[in-house]
């Protein structure tokens, strides 16, 4: 049995023990580093720094919803805007394993800025155990590089620091629960937005998947609030399509749903929502998003395949 306190009073220990210097917190916004970030205030206080970087991959509201968080536990904070440096340096890349190290390279240079400003010597992650394990850091396969793990270059000039490496993301919920975070929190990736884009990442596309995103949890999270399933999201396919619009041809970007069921995220299964809500999710996003004129429901299990597309 999983026991929480004895995890914070152990997980405080180890960074106490493990950072050197100052550190710096790789904040997503997301459960796992905001667990991080809270254990490291309790544990080192104000030589901590909790940074949250809009990568311009992030969705609406999600730099405020962050900010929220860190005012809320007191947090030492910095936001940072290096939304052009992500889009920037993803210009032309659609391989997934690419962008992932691309946008692992640009973090980092991030980071290391805000480091060098502050003097922190320690850069601190919520790495969990799936992120490593799919990373290739166990016999498997590299299924798909985790940024907080595969995208990391080999060479970095912080003390990397994973207070959270041997947990599975229902133990995350049951932290996050005591600590009185918002536990139903879905999990977000942390190349954020720009593995949900697949094909040519462009400006339009990307203001695409945020609206289509904010629609599908908007509806999901009023219309299946009993139900919710363990994650909900969009992918915007590189598909496009001829379909009718007035009464003129239109060729539109093609949207897949995802919603999916599992406890670990290792394993699981798609959604069964009802019908009705999938046609009512349909057109609301197709009278909203013009650039879309077909969407389409993932009925994958995984494995075969994983939960994000890329
Ligand atoms: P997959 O797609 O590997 O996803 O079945 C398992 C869980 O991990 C999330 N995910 C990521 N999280 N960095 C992260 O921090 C990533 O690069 C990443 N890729 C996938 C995914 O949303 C799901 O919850």
């Amino acid at each position: 049995m999983f026991q929480v306190e004895k995890f914070l009073d152990e997980g405080q220990d180890y960074i106490r023990k493990n950072v050197v210097g100052k550190a710096i917190v790789a904040c997503s916004g997301g459960l796992d580093s905001t667990i991080v970030a809270i254990l490291a205030n309790r544990a080192i206080g104000s030589k901590s720094t909790a940074v949250f970087i809009d990568t311009g991959f992030i969705r609406i509201g999600e730099k405020e919803r962050t900010e929220a968080i860190f005012r809320k536990y007191d947090l030492n904070y910095r936001i940072i805007d290096a939304s052009s440096a992500f889009i920037s340096g993803l210009k032309g890349v659609t391989d997934p394993e690419k962008k992932r190290k691309i946008i692992g390279k640009v973090f980092i240079e991030e980071f290391e800025k805000v480091a060098t400003e502050i003097g922190a010597e320690s850069l601190m992650q919520g790495t969990i155990a799936p992120d490593w394990i799919e990373s290739g850091g166990g016999v498997r396969d590299v299924i798909k590089s985790h940024h907080n793990v595969g995208g990391l270059p080999e060479k970095m000039n912080l003390k990397l620091v994973e207070p959270l490496r041997d947990l599975y993301k229902d133990e995350i919920r049951e932290i996050a629960k005591y600590l009185g975070l918002e536990s139903s929190k879905q999990p977000f990736p942390g190349p954020g937005l720009a593995v949900r884009i697949l094909g040519d990442i462009t400006p339009e596309r990307i203001a695409v998947i945020k609206q289509v995103t904010e629609i599908v949890e908007r509806e999901v999270e009023t219309k299946l609030k009993n139900s919710l399933p363990w994650q909900y999201f969009a992918i915007l396919t590189p598909v496009r399509t001829t379909g009718v619009h007035g009464d003129k041809r239109s060729f539109g970007e093609t949207v897949a749903i995802r919603m999916f069921e599992t406890s670990d995220a290792m394993s699981g299964t798609f959604s069964k929502p009802p019908w009705d809500f999938l046609d009512q999710l349909s057109t609301k996003i197709t009278n909203a998003v013009a650039a879309v004129n077909r969407v389409v429901y993932d009925i994958t299990n995984k494995p075969p395949a994983t939960i994000e597309w890329e």
